[in-house]
């Protein structure tokens, strides 16, 4: 089924809707669809990581109706009485909490594990027994890890390079095995670098297109880790949202208990990333347009290129990105530059 008939479908059936990390950068863009949807959405989120202050963005964005179909935990998936409770009478479940960032996880590895394993299987124990319809979770294009092949197939990956990419296979592996245990419908979603609204240009972690949208707007130093000419697949926030929704929603049996690389399908290196991201600042901020990149040491853990092979999201959930990356850009820094004016 196509994108737009689930949309149609959904608003007619509202479903209820766990969506943990809600007060993150995916999370609470998922909230925003799902409300805009009339759908049930309840939110789980520890703030660790994610804000208030996103919660209240999504608040002005939908209908006052639409909030009234919103409720929210603050709670920790470490924690099993909290992840039973948040489970409680849910349809779907689209499970995004967990701590990203592969230097935070090289620098506390225990923390890491605790959010991203513990509570992973925290949340599919209570969503086996909550009877929950389908389980999707936010898996990582990190797990392909030290495999040189491009573009990146789901069959074929290689030894994780660092704590975080190892925690992002085990929730795969947990995934897999809740299904064929306890018949616990999961599907994975493998993303690939998603920016957008709502990503957050702070701290010591954060990832690159809201850092380097802030350094040029703020008129401070861009860094780059290696030579620039490292590649992602960067991906818009609305492809990351609507693949989540079809592999919620799919009907096609062969389709779930899976895993799915979710990403645009075209490389960019950080070199041609930043030359992007100073134009469209550039057009607001002329001075913008002068900066240029320090370079630096490449950073432990970082795979050196990513690109990935969508065929497979395609053919099985009928995922078709709406955004490119220079689009999903055009996007971003109207948000940015609102935001961080
Ligand atoms: N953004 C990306 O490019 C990307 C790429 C691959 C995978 N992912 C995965 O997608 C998911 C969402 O990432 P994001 O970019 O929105 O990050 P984010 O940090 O903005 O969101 C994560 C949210 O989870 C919450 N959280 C963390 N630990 C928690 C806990 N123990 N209990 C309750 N809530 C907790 C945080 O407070 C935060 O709001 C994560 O699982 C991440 O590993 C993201």
């Amino acid at each position: 089924m196509k994108y737009d008939e689930i949309k149609q479908i959904l608003k007619k059936n509202p479903l209820r809707w766990l969506i943990t990390g809600a007060a993150g950068f995916i999370g609470s863009n998922l909230v925003e669809t799902l409300l805009g949807l009339d759908q049930e959405v309840t939110g789980l989120d520890n703030f660790s990581t994610g804000f208030q202050h996103n919660l209240d963005q999504v608040e002005k964005l939908v209908s006052p109706a639409q909030w009234q179909r919103f409720s929210f935990i603050e709670g920790d998936i470490r924690d099993t009485a909290t992840c039973a409770m948040a489970c409680e009478g849910q349809d779907r479940i689209l499970h995004q909490a967990a701590l990203g960032s592969v230097p935070r996880s090289v620098a506390d590895p225990l923390l890491t594990h605790a959010n991203n394993i513990t509570g992973h299987l925290n949340m599919l124990v209570a969503a086996r027994d909550a009877g929950v319809e389908r389980f999707v979770y936010a898996a990582s294009s990190s797990t392909y890890g030290d495999h040189p092949g491009l573009p990146k197939t789901e069959s074929v990956i290689g030894n994780p390079l660092s704590p975080y990419a190892v925690t992002k296979y085990v929730n795969e592996l947990y995934a897999d095995v809740f299904n064929r245990t306890y018949g616990l419908d999961t599907v994975g979603l493998r993303y690939f670098n998603v920016f957008g609204r709502r990503q957050d240009p702070h701290g010591a972690y954060a990832a690159v297109i809201p850092l380097w949208f802030s350094a040029l707007i703020n008129n401070s130093t861009v860094y780059i880790n290696g030579d620039g000419e490292t590649s992602r697949d960067f991906c818009y926030i609305d492809n990351c949202v609507q693949a989540n929704i079809l592999a919620a929603m799919t009907m096609n049996k062969n389709a779930v208990n899976r895993v799915y690389n979710v990403a645009f399908g075209e490389r960019t290196t950080l070199n041609g990333l930043f030359s992007l991201i100073r134009e469209r600042v550039g057009q607001k901020i002329p001075r913008a347009l002068d900066a240029a990149p320090e370079f630096r040491d490449f950073r432990a853990g970082d795979v050196r290129h990513s690109l990935a092979d969508i065929s497979s999201a395609m053919g099985c959930l009928g995922y078709a990105p709406q955004f490119s990356v220079t689009q999903g850009l055009d996007q971003a820094a109207a948000w940015y530059m609102a935001y961080l004016k």
